[in-house]
């Protein structure tokens, strides 16, 4: 974890006034594009794993870290789509953003993944609409959403809480680091 956590110290890039004026936009590319970064990250997201069937990665970062954090965890990955990208028939989920409301979905048809125990994944948990959605797609396909793992949690936008809300206060989220 501390390896993971130097890493991000070192090349995580903060962007003032993105996307919108007051918001410090934390962007993590610099962080996987170098070797340590990704590779220390990656080993930092499975910490304390156990029992994991299926990784879940959350368009679209979350996609980049799914499957290199399923290697590691030697099981495979599922990628959690924005709305519409994918053929019918699809499980689908509506969520509200910031602005609006947005999609996210899951293949219907050939995987089955009922009964699975899946880990999602993804780079930032800020508000936690995303993680809720993205969990209550996977359990409506049938699955055990065992745990929440993220590389940032940003501070004071209550993702945790809207976590243990929505999907219940025993659900392990783990955050890499806290921004
Ligand atoms: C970002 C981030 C998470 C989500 C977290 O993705 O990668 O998926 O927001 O926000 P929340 O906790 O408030 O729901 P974004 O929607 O920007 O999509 P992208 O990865 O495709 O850029």
């Amino acid at each position: 974890l501390d390896e993971a956590r130097e890493a991000i110290a070192v090349h995580a890039r903060m962007v003032a006034d993105f996307p919108k004026p007051g918001i410090a936009f934390k962007d993590l590319t610099p962080v996987l594009a170098d070797p340590v970064g990704l590779s220390s990250v990656v080993t930092a997201l499975t910490h304390g794993c156990r029992g994991i069937d299926l990784v879940a990665g959350i368009d679209a970062r979350g996609f980049l870290l799914g499957g290199a954090v399923a290697r590691e965890l030697e099981v495979g990955v599922l990628a959690v789509r924005k709305g519409g990208k994918l053929p019918p028939p699809v499980h689908s989920v509506d969520y509200t953003l910031e602005y609006g409301t947005a999609s996210l979905e899951i293949p219907a048809s050939g995987i089955d993944i009922t009964g699975q125990r899946v880990l999602l994944v993804d780079d930032v948990l800020a508000t936690g609409g995303t993680a809720v959605a993205a969990a209550e797609l996977l359990q409506r396909a049938g699955a055990h959403v065992v745990g929440v793992a993220v590389i940032m949690e940003l501070d004071g936008l209550g993702g945790r809480a809207t976590i243990a809300d929505g999907l219940g206060a025993d659900l392990p989220v783990h955050a890499v680091t806290v921004g």
